[in-house]
C-alpha cells in the first residue's frame, strides 16, 4: 500500500497524471505484440488506457485495478459498453482482493510503477512475476529520464535499476527510437518489453 490518498486526490480533481486520453505510446503496441490470455491494468485510474485496450483486443478480457473508488466507479461509466472489462476496486500488490479471470498475457505499465513508494518496487517485481506466466508480456512506459528530485510521487527509475530488478524474471527490449507521448513527458519515459523468463 502506498502513503498517497489517491481517493482524495481524485475526489479533489488533483490528478496531473490524467491527460483524459489513453498513452499515445499504446499505438506501437498493436504494431508490435501478439498474445494469448487476458489483460490486465494496474492502478488503471480512470479508464483511458482501459478502453482504448478493451477496443483493441475485444477477443481478451481486459481487467483494471486500482485503489481509488472514485476512479473505479470512472473507468466502469467509461468501459460501460465493454462486457469483457472489469474494473476491480483493490490493491494490486494483495493477492486477496483480486485474481485475474483467466490465465494473463499481457500487463499494461502505465503510472503505476512510478507511482508507487521505491520501497515497493521489489513487491511490484514479485507481483507481475507472480501475475504472468511464462511467455506473458509486462509492456508499458516507465519515468526514466525524469529529474527526481525524490518528492514523488511520481518517482524516477534509471534503467540500471529497472533492468537489475526485472531481469532475473523477465527479458527485457527497449523500444529504439523516440516513441509518441504527451507533449509535458516529451524525454522522460522508456518503453519496454519484456517477456516473463
Ligand atoms: C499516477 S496515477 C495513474 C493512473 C492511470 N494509470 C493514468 O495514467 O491516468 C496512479 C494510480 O495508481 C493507483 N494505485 C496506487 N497504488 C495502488 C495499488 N497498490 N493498487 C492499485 N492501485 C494503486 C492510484 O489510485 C492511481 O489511480
Amino acid at each position: 500500500m502506498s502513503d498517497v490518498d489517491w481517493e482524495s486526490r481524485y475526489q479533489n480533481e488533483d490528478t496531473p497524471w490524467d491527460k483524459g486520453v489513453p498513452h499515445p505510446a499504446l499505438e506501437i503496441l498493436l504494431k508490435k505484440i501478439t498474445f494469448r490470455g487476458s489483460i490486465i491494468v494496474p492502478g488503471c485510474g480512470r479508464g483511458w488506457d482501459l478502453q482504448w485496450l478493451a477496443r483493441a483486443y475485444p477477443d481478451h478480457a481486459v481487467t483494471g485495478i486500482d485503489l481509488s473508488a472514485s476512479a473505479v466507479r470512472d473507468a466502469s461509466i467509461l468501459c460501460k459498453d465493454l462486457p469483457h472489462v472489469q474494473v476491480r476496486q483493490a490493491d494490486f500488490f494483495d493477492e486477496s482482493q483480486w485474481t485475474p479471470p483467466n490465465p494473463p498475457g499481457l500487463i499494461w505499465e502505465h503510472t503505476c510503477f512510478c507511482a508507487i513508494p521505491p520501497s515497493l518496487r521489489d513487491s511490484y517485481v514479485a507481483r507481475v512475476a507472480q501475475l504472468l506466466p511464462s511467455g506473458g508480456l509486462l509492456v508499458g512506459v516507465f519515468f526514466t529520464n525524469m529529474d527526481d528530485d525524490g518528492s514523488g510521487p511520481p518517482w524516477n527509475c534509471e534503467m540500471p535499476e529497472l533492468e537489475s530488478k526485472f531481469a532475473p524474471h523477465f527479458s527485457i527490449e527497449k523500444h529504439q527510437g523516440a516513441h509518441p507521448t504527451f507533449a509535458s513527458r516529451e524525454g522522460e519515459e522508456s518503453l519496454l518489453f519484456m517477456t516473463r523468463k
